[in-house]
């Protein structure tokens, strides 16, 4: 599996996250009393919810088979009070309580480019007096977690051999710092706001982690980048997205990476159209 899920206690989530009624209600709840205790449930609510989508991942990989996740941590100001929710750690517990065994992760460091005013950058907190300012976050998490034990193949194995990486690439794909850029200048509207990852970073971890004809899931498809990248390195994939406006946008990613042997399957449920 290659996801990146949408983000607990980022602003722009919280709408699709609120379709939990227990999570709208707590935020209604926060917005009358203003209880600190809340704001812990709201976040232990979100992450509830996402636990499901992860059992339901450990139970449909193969043995051995790996889940890689892309997360942010998330800084918020709530009744003016400043914080971290730090989601990488809260998943990782999440896992570990489900069976993964957790691998060593991959840090994204992505370049900041922040506005500066006058001169000083945009740092969050009092500037260059000790000691309320707070670090930059610009690194998103890529965790890495195994389904039981280590996959085996016979020697020799076809498949496996036809997938080789190379040694450039294993040197930088293995290499816990990954500096590579977002997808901001590339991608349209709709792809920014459903915060689409780089087609670099699905590609890497489908072809570290998967072998050529082997099936890749994302169950948080959004505008499809794991499904065509899966396609162009000949894997097979399946992928679900909860937002319809997504659906054209997936349409015409996928098709991008169709090439005559590709059999492609879109189901609509509300619809109910193939
Ligand atoms: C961070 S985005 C994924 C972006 C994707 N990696 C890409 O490159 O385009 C998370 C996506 O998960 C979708 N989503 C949220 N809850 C979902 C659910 N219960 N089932 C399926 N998709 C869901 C959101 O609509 C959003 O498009």
């Amino acid at each position: 599996m290659v996801t990146s899920p949408p983000y607990p206690m980022i602003a722009m989530w919280d709408e699709l996250f609120r379709a939990d009624p227990a999570i709208g209600k707590l935020w209604n709840k926060l917005d009358s009393d203003g209880d600190e205790a809340t704001v812990r449930k709201i976040y232990d609510t979100m992450h509830e919810d996402l636990g499901k989508v992860w059992t339901e991942t450990h139970r449909v990989l193969c043995d051995g088979g790996i889940a890689a996740i892309n997360i942010g941590d998330a800084t918020r100001n709530i009744n003016g009070k400043f914080q971290l929710f730090p989601n990488h750690s809260r998943i990782t517990e999440v896992c570990e309580k489900i069976g993964f065994t957790s691998l060593p992760y991959i840090l994204w460091k992505k370049p900041t480019n922040k506005p500066s005013y006058k001169g000083k950058g945009a740092f969050l907190g009092s500037g260059f007096l000790p000691p309320n300012a707070y670090v930059t976050l610009d690194c998103e998490f890529i965790l890495l977690f195994r389904k039981g034990k280590l996959r085996k193949f016979p020697p020799h194995d076809k498949q496996r051999y036809d997938s080789v990486f190379t040694k450039k690439q294993r040197d930088e794909w293995f290499s816990q710092i990954w500096a590579l850029k977002g997808t901001r200048q590339t991608v349209s509207e709709l792809e920014r706001r459903t915060a689409a990852y780089p087609e670099e970073i699905a590609e890497r971890l489908i072809k570290m982690f998967s072998i050529k004809g082997e099936t890749v899931l994302d169950p948080f498809l959004g505008s499809g980048t794991t499904t065509k990248t899966a396609m162009l390195s000949d894997r097979n994939s399946f992928g679900y997205e909860v937002d319809r406006k997504l659906l054209q946008t997936i349409n015409t990613k996928v098709a991008s990476a169709k090439n005559s042997q590709s059999i492609i399957e879109i189901i609509d449920r509300e619809a109910g159209k193939r």
